[in-house]
This record gives structure tokens, C-alpha cells and sequence, in this order.
């Protein structure tokens, strides 16, 4: 039987979700630059510029630093599979469905992993970590440090604290938060800092950037047993990624590509502006949300991730037929909730090269014309003034800055 299929024409998106984001143009072009092998001499020099912007995104010098070639659940794995073996004892903090995810993780490697948990909307208490950890041979403390599925981000600097008096390894989850919220991973002494590359990176996804520090590099060469997994074995995948260059298994270097083009743009911005311009535009688009009258999962504004924003569902209102009105007559996309936040929470993201004035703006409008057809009225252009508002304060503080 045949069938016909025609030319790829995907539909232009405004995709203001939790991931992935909308990429700039550059790292289009980029995409589409000639493919050459993976062990060609042109290519092993983008791989090394891969590694120094790279380094310089996470604030590392750590030697082991690379995109693994999978998704930012890979960048999980990875951390987890090369830490941890059979019998170790471990603490993943979850307050999510993404840090329940490494949780689950590391299970299935060893059977002593104690999960300390918070409610959606709040971090996890350190306190409670501490209490857990007290008088057990703690190998490893993991967690996100911004928790997508809820909008919240952690302070790592008490956990750091915590890992230091349990002489654990410090990892950590910033699929959601690189290049968006303020991480210096050699400062805050992150052992294992893993990403993906389709968020505040702004690259398509498929790869996930990895840092270990060399205490967590002791503790690979000190395992007793193989890693679980060949594919995602970090001393050996870096035979490829480290000096030799020998290969290991053939990268997606189209995308590697784009990775290296998505961070030169991080670069050209600088981590600090790139930080502000992720604060102010969520500011800004909190502030219209409440001036529509709607609530906000994270009450602590100190606990909100910038990147991802929990929007509280007005009663009445059917989630899924606004997200599908904001797709179908704006082109936006927004997200859902999972789990126990399903059908209460819309998730809004402003990342990388989403977290825009204009978008902001556009966003506030359409939610405005859709809810009112939805049986939610809100005062006309309140939330749009009222972003415009918060802008006014931000860009006065700029411009004193300046
Ligand atoms: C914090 C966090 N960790 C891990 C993941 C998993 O990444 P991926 O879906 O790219 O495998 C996500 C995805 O949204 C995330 O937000």
C-alpha cells in the first residue's frame, strides 16, 4: 500500500512551556550547517569550543564537562548510574515529578535511597534532609534545583552545607534553571550539575550538558562494580569527549551544532543579563496574572522558579479548553500540571529565548480574550497594564544601573 506523505510543514509556535522553548534563528542556521563526521579533525575543534562554553555557562573548570547525547532524563541517569552502586545509601529531596524521577532512579540501583519530600509548591526543607541523613553513610544528596512540574527552585547553598557534614556528593537537577537562574557551580561546590539543552539554553532537545567536580570524578574510580549502563558510563564516554577523542558512540553532531550556536548566544548575553532579563519578565507577568484576579501555586515569592510560573486555575474553568484556544487562535502553547496539580495549575514558561517583553504582553492579552469567553471576566487590559507597570519599575532600575 502506498501513501502519500507530504513536506514537513510544522506549525510556527509561540511555545511558552516549561520546555522545550522557541529557538532563535541562529541556532536554526546553525542546524543546517553541513554535517561532517564525528571523529573529523574540523569537528574535534567545535567539540573542544563545545567544552569551553560549556564551562563557562555552568562556571566550572571541572575537566569532565559535556553534552551526553540524550534528553535531560539521560543527564539524570547518568549522575545517578555513575554515583551510586548496589547497597550505597542515597537522599533525593523531591517536591516534583522531576525530582521524584531521580528518586526513582536511583532506586532501581540501590535499595537505600531515602526520598524527603515536600508538598508541590514549597522546596524541601533542609532541616528534614539533615534529620535523615543523621548517623547513615550518606553517599549522595540529590536534587532539582528547579522543579518544573511545580514552578519552585531550591537554594543549594544549605544543601551544600548538609552534603559537607555527610560527606555526600552534591547533585543537582538544573534542566530547568541553567542559563536562567544564578548557579555558579565551582562557587557552590555542585558535584554533579546536569541540564538540557531545549530550555533556558534555547537549543532543540536531545542533549544534555553534564559538569562533575573532581571529588565525584574519586568516587567514579573508586566504584566497586561497572556502571550499570554502557551508554551513559561517564569515565568512558570520555575517552571521546576528553584528550583521546577515541570514539565511543556517534554524537548527534547536527545538534551539537546547535548547542554550540544556542551558547554562544548565552555568551554574547552574559550569564548576569540573561539572569535579570528571566526575573524581570516573570515579575512582570505575575504581576498582570494577579491583576486578572488568579492566584499562583508558589506563595513565597523567594521559592518562585523564574523560569516556570504556577498559575491556580479560576474555578469553573476548564484547563484543557483554554490551553486549546491559546494553541489554536494564538499559536500559544502553555502547559498543564501533573499529578496532584493536574486540571489546577497552568504552567507557564518564559525561558531562554521565550522570556520576552513582547511575549509577555501577547500572552496576558490572549489569556485575557480566552478566559473571558470561558466565563472568567477580568477587568479589560488590567494585566496588561499592570505588566507594563512592572516593566516601568525594572527598566528604571536599569537604567540607574547602568
Ligand atoms: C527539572 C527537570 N528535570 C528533568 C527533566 C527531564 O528532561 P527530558 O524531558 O529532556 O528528558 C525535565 C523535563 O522537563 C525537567 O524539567
Amino acid at each position: 500500500m502506498t501513501q502519500y506523505v507530504g513536506e514537513l510543514n510544522p506549525p510556527c509556535r509561540l511555545m511558552l512551556t516549561p520546555g522545550p522553548s522557541s529557538i532563535d534563528p541562529r541556532v536554526y542556521r546553525a542546524l543546517a550547517a553541513p554535517l561532517v563526521g564525528h571523529l573529523d579533525p574540523w569537528f574535534k575543534t567545535c567539540m573542544d569550543e563545545t567544552q569551553v562554553l560549556l564551562r563557562q555557562i555552568f562556571q566550572t573548570e571541572n575537566r569532565l564537562t559535556m553534552p551526553i547525547s540524550a534528553s535531560g532524563s539521560g543527564g539524570i541517569e547518568a549522575s545517578v548510574l555513575n554515583t551510586l552502586e548496589e547497597g550505597d545509601e542515597a537522599i533525593v529531596a523531591v517536591n516534583g515529578v522531576f525530582s521524584d524521577r531521580m528518586f526513582e532512579i536511583a532506586s532501581r540501583v540501590t535499595t537505600k535511597v531515602i526520598k524527603v519530600e515536600a508538598p508541590y509548591g514549597l522546596p524541601v526543607d533542609v532541616e528534614d534532609v539533615r534529620r535523615a541523613g543523621k548517623g547513615k553513610k550518606i553517599k549522595m544528596i540529590g536534587l532539582a534545583h528547579g522543579e518544573t512540574s511545580s514552578g519552585v527552585v531550591t537554594k543549594l547553598d544549605a544543601y551544600r552545607k548538609v552534603a559537607d557534614e555527610l560527606g555526600a556528593l552534591l547533585v543537582v537537577d538544573t534542566v530547568a534553571s541553567l542559563a536562567a537562574v544564578p548557579l555558579n557551580v565551582d562557587r557552590e561546590r555542585v558535584d554533579i550539575c546536569f541540564s538540557g539543552s531545549q530550555k533556558a539554553i534555547s537549543a532543540p532537545p536531545g542533549m544534555s550538558p553534564i559538569t562533575v567536580s573532581p571529588a565525584a570524578e574519586e568516587v567514579f574510580r573508586e566504584r566497586k562494580t561497572k556502571v550499570q549502563s554502557w551508554y551513559f558510563d561517564l569515565t568512558t564516554a570520555m575517552n571521546y569527549w576528553g584528550k583521546e577523542r577515541l570514539y565511543h558512540h556517534t554524537p548527534p553532531i547536527s545538534l551539537i551544532y546547535a548547542l554550540r550556536e544556542a551558547m554562544r548566544i548565552v555568551v554574547e548575553e552574559g550569564l548576569e543579563a540573561r539572569w535579570e532579563r528571566h526575573r524581570v519578565n516573570q515579575d512582570a507577568l505575575i504581576a498582570g496574572i494577579e491583576a486578572m484576579g488568579m492566584g499562583l501555586l508558589v506563595k513565597n515569592p523567594a521559592d518562585r522558579l523564574p523560569t516556570v510560573t504556577a498559575v491556580m486555575i479560576p474555578n469553573g474553568v476548564d484547563d484543557v479548553k483554554v490551553r486549546n484556544q491559546l494553541l489554536d487562535e494564538f499559536n500559544i502553547e502553555i502547559a498543564g500540571g501533573f499529578g496532584p496539580v493536574k486540571g489546577k495549575i497552568w504552567r507557564v514558561g518564559l525561558m531562554g529565548h521565550c522570556s520576552q517583553k513582547p511575549n509577555v504582553l501577547l500572552f496576558l492579552s490572549a489569556l485575557e480574550k480566552v478566559l473571558g469567553e470561558r466565563g472568567f471576566r477580568t477587568p479589560a487590559g488590567a494585566g496588561v497594564a499592570a505588566a507594563i507597570q512592572s516593566y516601568s519599575h525594572a527598566e528604571t532600575a536599569a537604567a540607574v544601573s547602568r
